[in-house]
Order: structure tokens, then sequence, then C-alpha cells
């Protein structure tokens, strides 16, 4: 399982597309899905916790409506998909909730991470990459798009430093478990900084030809 985190306006969702294509041309079987939203109850729960006119909502509220989506995400989409070998690419996974919930709400108690541990169901990713840029950048682009904005968008820029600095300090003290990706870059340089790390990290467990792969993604409309 690969996990694609960071900020807002990072281009994960285009990035988690064209890894999947990628590692499908290599021949993996690939299930790409995302949080919130990746089962029919979560896009329900996905509608309530980023309707941007929506009500306001606690912050112990919030994390556990992205721990209910979680859950019913892991049981019913991800663990089954790696259980018939596919390779996992997640749009956003429980290091989301440390970041924004964590450290952009202030819940940093030991219920708070009990609470991950419970709707993670045990699953851990194989490689967190952390789709890294400065917040403004960030912003900027996502509030180029008035109809992309949700309700986490549109908190203030305190939070979203906040955001952005856990994700670094996560990165930082688990090296194995993270590789950082400079998202600021163009689509078609960040798509060949994640296509070395994973090769790097999980070239053993992946047979993703490294030169010619890189074309494959440019070559994958990123530009
Ligand atoms: P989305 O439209 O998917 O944005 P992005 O492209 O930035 O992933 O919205 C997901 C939003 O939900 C995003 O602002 C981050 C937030 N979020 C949390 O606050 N906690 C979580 O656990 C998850 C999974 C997402």
């Amino acid at each position: 399982m690969i996990a694609l985190e960071g900020p807002e306006g990072a281009g994960k969702t285009t990035q988690a597309r064209l890894l999947a294509n990628r590692l499908r041309g290599a021949g993996h079987p690939v299930v790409v899905s995302r949080e919130p939203g990746g089962t029919a109850v979560g896009r329900e729960l996905r509608r309530l916790v980023l309707d941007p006119a929506g009500c306001a909502i606690l912050p112990e509220t919030e994390a556990l409506l992205y721990a209910a989506d979680r859950s019913e995400h892991v049981g019913r989409v991800l663990w089954p998909a790696l259980e018939t070998g596919a390779v996992v690419v997640c749009d956003r996974f429980v290091d989301s909730s440390f970041a924004y919930q964590g450290a952009g709400r202030g819940l940093d108690g030991e219920d708070f991470r009990a609470l991950q541990r419970f709707a993670s169901h045990g699953l851990e990713p194989d490689l967190r990459l952390l789709l890294d840029l400065p917040v403004r950048i960030g912003l900027r682009r996502r509030f180029a798009d008035a109809n992309g904005v949700n309700r986490l968008d549109a908190a203030d820029i305190a939070f979203h430093e906040r955001v952005r600095a856990a994700y670094r300090s996560a990165a930082t003290a688990s090296p194995a478990a993270w590789a950082v990706v400079d998202a600021a870059a163009t689509p078609a340089d960040v798509a060949r900084q994640i296509e070395s790390a994973v090769w790097e990290r999980l070239g053993p467990r992946l047979t993703i030809a490294s030169t010619k792969g890189t074309s494959a993604i440019v070559d994958d409309g990123v530009r």
C-alpha cells in the first residue's frame, strides 16, 4: 500500500492516477482509492464533513467522521484489495488525520491516537509519499478553482501551516516510512520523483523498469 499525503493543492489526485497507470503498465493489479469518500457510506460522510456551507463541526466530531470513513474504507475496500494481491494507491490515509485533526485542530492526546488505531483495522501503508509544498502556493492553486474549495481549505493560514509542519516532522521522524517529494515542481517532475521513490523503496517488491517507466509516466498526459 502506498499512501499519498500532503497539504492542500499538492496534486495528489493527479499523481495517484499517474502512479497507478505506471504500476498497471508494469503488470500489477492496482486499486486506487481515496479518503474521505472511498465507500458508499464514506461518500455521505465526505459530503457532510467537507461541505463549505455546512454547519460548524467540533474538532472531536470531525475526527470521528474521518475515522468512520476510514474504518469503512479499510474494512470494505483496502484490506480486501490487498488480500487479492493488488497494489493499493490511496489518496490520503491516517496521516491526514494526524496532520489535520491532530496538529491542525490540536487533538493530540492518547484517546485521539487510539481512535486512529481503532479506525485503521491494523493497516499501515508500506510507503507514505509526502507531496510537500509551501502553504501559500498550495492554497493559491486550490483557490484558483473556486468549485474545488472545501470546508478545510477555508481554514486560516496558521491551520494549514500546522498541517504542513506536522507532515514534515512525521517524515523527518520516520525516514524509513516516508519519502518526501517536492510538489511545487511541474506535474511531470513530481511524477518522476514519485516513481524513483517508489522504485527505491519498494523496488524489490515491484517490477518497475525504472528509466523506461519514467518516460511512460511523462507521456501520460501530465504536461
Ligand atoms: P479533498 O477534496 O480530497 O482534498 P485534497 O485534494 O486536498 O485531498 O478533501 C479532503 C480534505 O479532507 C482535505 O482538506 C484534507 C481533509 N482530511 C482531514 O482533515 N482528515 C483526514 O483524515 C482526511 C483523510 C482528510
